[in-house]
């Protein structure tokens, strides 16, 4: 089958599953496991933070700062489209409190102007803006970086924490030339996932000031996310860090001859196509288009009422070519079925 399902599918390559058989452990809760230390100070080069944590998924990278910087009666400003508001079973409203409060947007890209609109301070019967969330690539998208300066000029000025969920940050980073540190120094706190196009099982990164991660790790330990052995796992972050992050431009490639076939069609109307994602809608039923591909081998999911297709390392330049033909090829009457 041709994967095109989403890029949390990726799996381990042989060279980076030699490096987790040969990695050095200890126990990470007293601080001790050699290569978990190791990826936590690539992290902080990479982010130019302080410190960074280990977390054991993007979820938990997104909860976190909410326990610490939100909580009961606060709020946090983000978009609708943003993925702790549509994927994370409310777990910031659930588990930490926060009331997520909507900024409109371009697809999750909210403009400064508008993030200001919605600020507001002290009433004695409103909950109080405390934090401002942006994710960087939201649905594909790259967040313009001037937009991203303005609103963190923005919070500056009204004394707000920026969290930025960078889930699939070194795919913006590697399309724009912008360095992961430049994007983290607009927000306050950053989180990065290694399990999703860096190829890794596991994992997520959360980088902030020492205060911050002092306290994160409490968060992570309530959260039941205090893990022993795991430079196992961290093996997998460090080899992925190494080689796997300027290969990402190849997945982006991927996309854009995927993008090209769909556009000759006239039963797709592309919304997004942008780093490794597309998302499109059609005047068949979605479902109809997913079976008819499924029936030619080829996976994708639905989301938010469009067709949404992302490439990984899981696909060669011979699937895709593969998958271009099939596109090309493809019978209108079977997308009816
Ligand atoms: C933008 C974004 N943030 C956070 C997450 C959550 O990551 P995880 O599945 O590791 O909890 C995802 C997962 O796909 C995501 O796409």
């Amino acid at each position: 089958m041709l994967d095109f399902r989403s890029d949390t599918f990726t799996q381990s390559s042989e060279a980076m599953r030699k490096a987790m058989y040969e990695a050095e452990t200890g126990d990470d809760v007293y601080g001790e496991d050699p290569t978990a230390q190791r990826l936590q100070r690539m992290a902080e080069e990479i982010t130019g933070k302080e410190e960074s944590l280990i977390v054991s998924s993007g979820c938990m990278g997104n909860l976190i700062p909410h326990m610490i910087k939100g909580g009961r009666g606060k709020e946090v400003l983000c978009a609708a489209e943003a993925h702790i508001v549509r994927h994370e079973i409310g777990a910031i409203v659930s588990l930490s409190g926060t009331l997520p409060v909507l900024v409109p947007s371009d697809n999750g890209i909210m403009r400064a102007s508008e993030v200001e609109k919605s600020i507001h301070g002290y009433a004695y019967d409103m909950s109080e803006t405390a934090m401002i969330e942006t994710e960087n690539t939201t649905s594909g998208l790259i967040y313009p970086f001037n937009e991203l300066s303005a609103i963190k000029a923005i919070a500056e000025a009204h004394g707000l924490w920026v969290h930025m969920d960078g889930a699939r940050i070194f795919n913006a980073s590697v399309e724009t030339g912008i360095p992961v540190c430049d994007y983290a120094s607009t927000a306050d706190d950053i989180t990065f996932c290694l399990s999703k196009g860096l190829g890794c099982p596991a994992f997520s990164i959360l980088s902030s000031s020492h205060e911050f991660i002092r306290e994160a790790k409490r968060c992570r330990k309530i959260l039941g996310g205090g893990m022993r052995q795991i430079g196992i796992l961290a093996a997998a972050g460090i080899y992925a860090l190494r080689n796997n992050i300027a290969r990402l431009k190849e997945d982006h490639e991927h996309r854009v001859a995927i993008s090209k076939a769909l556009e000759e069609c006239p039963w797709a109307e592309i919304i997004i196509s942008e780093t490794n994602m597309i998302f499109f809608r059609s005047s068949y039923p979605i479902q109809s288009i997913i079976d008819a591909f499924r029936r030619k081998g080829v996976l994708f999911l639905e989301d938010g009422g469009m067709a949404r297709i992302v490439t990984s390392l899981n696909n060669t330049d011979e699937d895709i070519d593969e998958m271009v033909r099939i596109i090309r090829s493809m019978d209108e009457k079977e997308l009816a079925v």
